[in-house]
């Protein structure tokens, strides 16, 4: 039976220049380099500058990958950018992406699901190309955390960082089976019930303000395992796959103890793991695909290599993807 995937023709990251080492807080917190790292295994992240924005990043990001995929700003149908650090509350951070870029025709919109943002939009730009919408989307993951980080709380501030990653998906006929190219099954959730455990203490119709960001790290950790294990094993499922199939799991890059829980209840090797925590930190919905960008640039993921990707964030929101590269 022929079917319709959404097929990845290339992607591009961008970090921004300012690299800060866990040691630099040190200095003005009650942390070392050592706890950072054993806790999370983050050892460094990037800062965007005064003055530079999602969008910057975001468009650097969007231009990496048009070059990895040999295309023109003007061969993109839609942009689909997950933030929950838009450069402003409107316009949509993805329509500056679009002019930027020099896009003259299509459509981009912001879709906002923190830190899971780049799977719920890799799940909505493979529903618009299954139904025909679109023919090529790019997927953006882009955020400047540093603007939401409470620089005297050392149980949030070490954690994050800034960048953005994009993926360039095309409509391409497939077999309707696990061999195929392309998205093969996307799953999502969300329960508001935990919005108090990960959140945002400011916004538009509460405070009038952007709010800082507060988070209780041990409860959303217990959270993280449990739910990326199932979601990611309902994924599979969907694909028609199991974990021994896999050859790389993508994760949301939050902590490295995390990783590896989940990792050893899913029965996947660490080996099989695209790992850049350590020197991206938590980038949010720019995680995942900036970490898949730098795993193609490794040279390890590469066509037709099975993935796994899934992450989990405040909402709580969560989900996985499978797909074949
Ligand atoms: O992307 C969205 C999803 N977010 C996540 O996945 C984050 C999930 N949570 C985590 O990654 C971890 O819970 C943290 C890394 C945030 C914290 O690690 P933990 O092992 O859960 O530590 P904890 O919160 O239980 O704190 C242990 C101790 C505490 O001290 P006491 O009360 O035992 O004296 C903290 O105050 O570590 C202390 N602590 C620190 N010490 C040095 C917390 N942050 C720091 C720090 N440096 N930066």
């Amino acid at each position: 039976m022929s079917v319709i995937r959404a097929v990845a023709l290339g992607c591009g990251h961008y970090l921004p220049k300012r690299v800060v080492e866990n040691a630099e807080f040190e200095k003005t917190l009650d942390t070392s380099d050592e706890w950072i790292r054993s806790r999370t295994g983050i050892e460094r992240r990037h800062f965007a500058a005064e003055g530079e924005l999602t969008s910057d990043l975001a468009v650097n990001a969007a231009r990496n990958a048009l070059e990895n995929a040999g295309l023109e700003a003007t061969d993109i149908d839609a942009i689909v950018l997950a933030t929950a650090t838009p450069d402003q509350t409107f316009p949509s951070t993805a329509t500056k992406v679009q002019h930027a870029l020099g896009m003259k025709g299509g459509f981009a919109f912001d879709i906002q699901a923190v830190c899971a943002g780049f799977i719920y939009a890799l799940s909505i730009a493979n529903a618009m190309i299954l139904s025909g919408q679109a023919k090529r989307v790019m997927v953006i993951g882009a955020e400047t955390f540093s603007r939401i980080l409470d620089w005297s709380d050392r149980g949030t501030c070490v954690l994050f960082g800034d960048g953005a990653g994009a993926l360039i998906l095309e409509a391409r006929s497939g077999s309707g089976d696990s061999t195929d190219r392309g998205i093969l099954s996307t799953d999502l959730h969300s329960d508001g019930a935990y919005n108090d455990l990960l959140y945002v203490d400011g916004g538009v119709s509460s405070t009038g303000s952007v709010g800082l960001l507060r988070m209780q790290g041990q409860e959303v950790f217990k959270h993280a395992v449990k739910k990326l294990v199932v979601t990611g094993e309902i994924a599979m499922k969907a694909a028609g796959i199991t974990a021994a199939d896999i050859d790389w799991v993508v994760p949301h890059q939050a902590n490295l103890r995390i990783i590896a829980r989940t990792a050893k209840k899913m029965g996947v090797d660490m080996d099989k793991i695209v790992q850049t925590v350590q020197d991206h930190g938590n980038t949010s919905a720019a995680s995942i695909p900036m970490a898949l960008s730098v795993a193609v640039a490794r040279g390890q993921i590469k066509r037709n290599d099975l993935l796994l990707m899934e992450a989990i964030g405040g909402g709580l929101a969560w989900g996985a993807a499978t797909l074949r590269w």
